[in-house]
């Protein structure tokens, strides 16, 4: 029985897609502000496809926003950055900016299009619609001071207006998405989003998940018991994993300690054991850490923005080499559940692998625990659309504390 769901996973996960991209995620801004050029992208994206031990995986970059850091309207430099080193895009558009950011987001989306054609579309993966703006509307987010969000009803919005304007061009059949945190995605006031995208984007952050036992011990668990707890109400979309990692510097999250030896079993547990070329993800972070090290730090690199450097020093080892979820992890994750439905595919397929690196072993799961939320961006509320879209993801804050204490209580209630 097992392992004819098993199959049947398998081959629906299949038709769905036949290749899986692996990558980190880039904001258009260092951590001072000033804006990265096509030469700072470059330099990235090469580093992440030369990153010693990887084997030249690192080939996918996620943006947060289509917008060159420091204008209003232009197309981002990452575009013709990814042209030069054949890096595929996870385009995406920041709608927490309300309309007339929105508007100069599809402005420079289109102007992309027409300058680029399709040396650009080509290596398109993906558009998402917005990043974690429930997060930022739940009320958890807005009493954590965590920036403007924007409601289900805009994000829904927004999307139509993306399509409308992606009618007649090359990337009319794009397959839109948006990303959040696990929370929203399981609120039901929430769900014309789901009924409106293809795909579902996670942001996943174990170590912010501080109100439940989340030393680097649980953090496999707490994973995939989110990502499930997601797959329980997508109705059979993808899901892919748009963000995750685990700090290697920044404060103790009650049980979760920032640190290179954590981020590193977080990386081969989480990461080569599981999710790597079975589910869609793109890291947390390549590097966050240029030319001031925010707190928490999520990069694998150092704080180099040298190409020459970058690449051959990353802060642990990535090579996957003798991975291994201990016993006691691995069986609560892969034995206690049932997985719920077909449209578990992707956890299943994820966490087949458990026990080596990449492993196709059988094995279907799906735990329902806990809560996953991490901050949004750091921008304050009155940030622009540029300026707050560009920091995304790239300057962590403590927001997120009381969130998964809050969806426990509206559980209970
Ligand atoms: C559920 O989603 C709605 C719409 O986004 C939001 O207003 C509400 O605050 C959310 N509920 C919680 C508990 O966050
Ligand atoms: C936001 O997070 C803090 C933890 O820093 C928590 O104490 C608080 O209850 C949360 N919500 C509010 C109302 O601030
Ligand atoms: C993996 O294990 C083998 C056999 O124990 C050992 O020779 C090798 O050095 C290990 N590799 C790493 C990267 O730890």
């Amino acid at each position: 029985m097992r392992s004819s769901t098993f199959l049947s996973l398998a081959t629906s996960f299949s038709a769905v897609s036949a290749t899986v991209y692996k990558g980190f995620n880039y904001g258009n801004t260092f951590t001072d502000g000033s804006a990265k050029t096509q030469a700072d992208f470059e330099a990235e994206f090469h580093a992440a496809k030369n990153l010693v031990g990887t084997s030249g995986g690192f080939t996918s970059a996620r943006l947060y926003t289509m917008i060159q850091g420091g204008t209003t309207s232009d197309p981002i430099t990452a575009i013709p950055a990814a042209i030069a080193e054949e890096t595929s895009l996870l385009l995406g558009i920041w709608v927490s900016g309300g309309q007339t950011s929105v508007t100069n987001e599809i402005t420079a989306l289109t102007a992309a299009i027409k300058q680029y054609g399709d040396s650009f579309t080509k290596l398109v993966v993906g558009l998402s619609v917005g990043s974690e703006d429930l997060y930022r509307n739940s009320v958890t987010g807005i009493e954590n001071d965590s920036g403007v969000g924007a409601s289900p009803d805009e994000v829904v919005k927004y999307i139509g207006q993306v399509k409308t304007a992606l009618a007649g061009t090359s990337l009319s059949g794009v397959s839109i998405g948006h990303v959040d945190t696990w929370n929203p995605w399981t609120n039901t006031s929430n769900s014309a989003v789901i009924d409106a995208v293809d795909w579902l984007g996670v942001d996943e952050y174990p170590y912010f998940q501080n109100t439940e036992s989340n030393s680097i011990d649980d953090a496999y668990a707490l994973f995939w018991a989110a990502y499930d707890k997601v797959t329980a109400v997508a109705g059979g979309k993808p899901i892919w994993i748009t963000e995750t990692g685990w700090p290697v510097s920044g404060n103790t999250e009650n049980l979760a300690i920032a640190n290179v030896a954590n981020a590193k079993t977080f990386w081969d547990q989480v990461g080569c054991a599981s999710a790597f070329d079975k589910v869609n993800t793109w890291w947390y972070v390549l590097q966050d850490a240029a030319p001031t090290t925010p707190t928490p730090s999520f990069g694998i690199l150092g704080s180099s923005t040298s190409d020459s450097t970058m690449g051959t020093s990353p802060l642990y080892d990535l090579s996957c080499a003798n991975v291994t979820v201990s016993s006691s992890v691995s069986s609560s994750a892969t034995a206690t559940g049932s997985a719920s439905s077909a449209s578990s595919a992707s956890a299943s397929i994820a966490k087949a692998g458990t026990a080596s690196t990449t492993s196709s072993g059988a094995g279907t799961v799906s735990t329902g625990l806990s809560t996953a939320t991490k901050s949004s961006t750091s921008s304050s509320s009155s940030a622009s659309a540029t300026t707050t879209a560009s920091s995304g993801g790239s300057a962590l804050v403590a927001n997120f504390f009381v969130a998964s204490a809050m969806f426990a209580l509206a559980a209970l209630f």
